[in-house]
């Protein structure tokens, strides 16, 4: 297992000027999160979780990870012995997300930084999710982050995107239609995806709020 302190490459320093603003309402959030699953949030961070592939070992890497509810979901799913790590580019959310894992009396390592410019070393985690993150990242951004999840796993490790997409017409939950949310297509992303050094690249409906999946494994 990974030591936790000192990991980071340069804390504080990766996020740039071009960097997006994130989430400054932790609280807000978690309870929008809770209305919008009617209370069932646990089944809907292990519906997700099935389909990241972990197994016991794993270095996670939560990308965007807000309060931290699905990094703490995941520590779970990778012991013995795996870890989990979560970057945000918003401090306040990250105080949320410190002060749950304290709480469960997890060491998760939360970390300021930008999806488009990870801390971390080449091929450090075995896994690395993104949990309707990329919304929000400008469109001219996105594959820069793309790259950065490729560069932070080696061969054979796992992606997960969840994220909104299809026709805006064909959404059935409110949530997926509107503002960022409305204008973001998740499969848009396939070739960017293959570009950026992933294979076996598959998607498909989540079976919640209207997300969607698309998860592939770095070649
Ligand atoms: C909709 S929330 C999802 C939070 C969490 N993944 C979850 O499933 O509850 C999106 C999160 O992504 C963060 N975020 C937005 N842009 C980011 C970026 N460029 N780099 C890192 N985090 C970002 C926001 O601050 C926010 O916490």
């Amino acid at each position: 297992m990974h030591h936790l302190q000192g990991e980071v490459r340069a804390s504080g320093a990766a996020i740039g000027p071009e960097a997006n603003r994130g989430i400054g309402f932790p609280r807000l959030y978690d309870l929008l999160v809770l209305i919008l699953t009617r209370g069932r949030d646990r089944s809907y961070r292990e519906a997700l979780l099935d389909l990241a592939g972990l197994a016991p070992g794993f270095q996670l890497l939560d990308v965007g990870c807000g309060t931290g509810t699905q990094a703490i979901a995941a520590w779970r799913r990778v012991q013995p012995g795996g870890s989990v790590v979560g970057v945000d580019v918003s401090e306040k959310m990250l105080a949320a997300a410190r002060r749950k894992a304290s709480r469960a009396g997890l060491d998760i390592a939360f970390h300021q930084a930008d999806a488009a410019q990870l801390p971390f070393e080449n091929g450090r985690f075995d896994a690395v999710t993104f949990t309707t993150v990329l919304h929000m990242v400008p469109e001219t951004r996105r594959r820069l982050c793309l790259h950065e999840a490729a560069r932070v796993l080696p061969p054979g490790g796992r992606l997960l995107l969840i994220d909104y997409a299809g026709p805006v017409s064909e959404r059935g939950h409110m949530s997926a239609k509107h503002g960022l949310h409305g204008q973001f297509d998740l499969h848009r992303l396939r070739e960017p995806l293959a570009a950026a050094g992933f294979e076996r690249i598959e998607g498909g409906p989540l079976g919640w709020l209207g997300l969607h999946y698309l998860r592939g494994v770095r070649s």
